[in-house]
């Protein structure tokens, strides 16, 4: 049997506004297996979040166009009633926001948001089962239970990502959607909630898609890294088929890694990648990085996308390493 918790497949997501058609998700393949830990990687605009709010079903709906396949257990979510969807959102697959207090309610104490979640999926529970498990999730996060009494604007930012750590686990998800879970914080506390996110993936052997732009969170946490660029996956693979330098990488990832400081060698200065995505309502023909690619070829500029080639795990879409010329 088939361990894949999650396999999407051709998933295109378009959202029309004012008759300007953007398309924010082009054909995308991903998959993550049980227990697994999948970063999805790109710069603003490559359409990261819209693909977990297409998973999560919760795509602005009278806007937004979703084709492809969302198969989830072996389930194709994509069509899904909305009566189905509130059952599996939380309970099977849950979502950590970017910015805690969009998320959480100003006006409800920390306790009784979490309680309100286990309630919702577990109707037939006690209040002081409820209440156990209240303090069981804080103490999990790194919360002590005795603050549960407490409103949100009484935690410090980490301490609000903690919190929704704990709501977003409290039914013990099947697979966790952490959304740039991190980047509200200053970086010592981002780097405490990465570790106790790592820790309680560990211990609860759910499957996670982090989505972040932050290539050392990636290296520390992800198995395995799918790379987004203009709605596409432009490079997919395991975490060594990626940060390993001496293999093949698409130009982009190249740049990526380019850009950052490397925490091993020194640098003098960052070298970001020349001009900027292009908006999803133009993009280019052909290959949709080759108005910013130093190697672009006249075959790279029009037509169709270039073919993917594959070695084992390793997935490049760049017509430097076709079919032919494999990896
Ligand atoms: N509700 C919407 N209506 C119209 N266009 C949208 C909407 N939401 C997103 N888009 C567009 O879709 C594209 C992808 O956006 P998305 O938010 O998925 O990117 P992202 O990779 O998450 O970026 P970031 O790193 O900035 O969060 C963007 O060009 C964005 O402007
Ligand atoms: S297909 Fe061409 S333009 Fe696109 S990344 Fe590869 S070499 Fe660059
Ligand atoms: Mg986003």
């Amino acid at each position: 049997m088939s361990n894949k918790i999650l396999e999407i497949k051709n998933l295109s997501v378009q959202y029309t506004t004012d008759k300007i058609v953007s398309h924010a998700v082009n054909n995308i393949d991903l998959s993550i297996e049980k227990g697994e830990v999948l970063g999805l990687v790109g710069e603003t605009g490559a359409g990261k979040t819209t693909t977990a709010l297409a998973i999560m079903g919760l795509l602005p709906r009278y806007i937004s166009t979703v084709t492809g396949e969302i198969n989830f257990k072996g389930e194709n979510l994509i069509g899904l009633n909305e009566k189905k969807y509130r059952s599996i959102r939380g309970s099977q697959i849950s979502m950590i926001f970017q910015d805690p207090m969009t998320s959480l309610n100003p006006v409800f104490k920390v306790g009784e948001q979490i309680g309100d979640v286990i309630k919702f999926h577990n109707r037939k529970l006690h209040s002081h089962e409820i209440a156990d498990k209240v303090d069981e999730i804080l103490n999990l996060v790194g919360i002590p239970p005795d603050r549960k009494n407490e409103y949100p604007h009484q935690f410090s930012g980490g301490m609000k990502q903690r919190v929704m750590i704990a709501i977003a686990i409290a039914c013990n998800p099947d697979l966790l959607i952490a959304d740039e879970p991190t980047t509200a914080l200053d970086v010592t506390i981002q780097a405490q909630v990465i570790k106790m996110m790592r820790a309680l993936q560990k211990d609860l052997g759910s499957s996670v898609l982090l989505i972040t732009h932050d290539l050392g969170i990636v290296a520390n946490f992800c198995d395995k890294v799918a790379i987004m660029y203009a709605g596409e996956i432009v490079e997919a693979g395991t975490l060594e088929d990626i940060f390993d330098k001496s293999r093949d990488h698409h130009p982009y990832t190249v740049g990526l890694f380019g850009s950052l400081p490397n925490i091993l060698e020194r640098t003098d200065r960052l070298e970001p990648i020349k001009g900027l995505t292009p908006h999803p309502s133009e993009l280019p023909e052909g290959c949709k990085f080759h108005p910013r690619c130093p190697h672009c070829m006249p075959i790279c500029q029009a037509g169709d996308n270039p073919a993917k080639a594959t070695s084992g795990t390793h997935v490049i879409q760049c017509h430097l390493f076709n079919k032919e010329k494999s990896l």
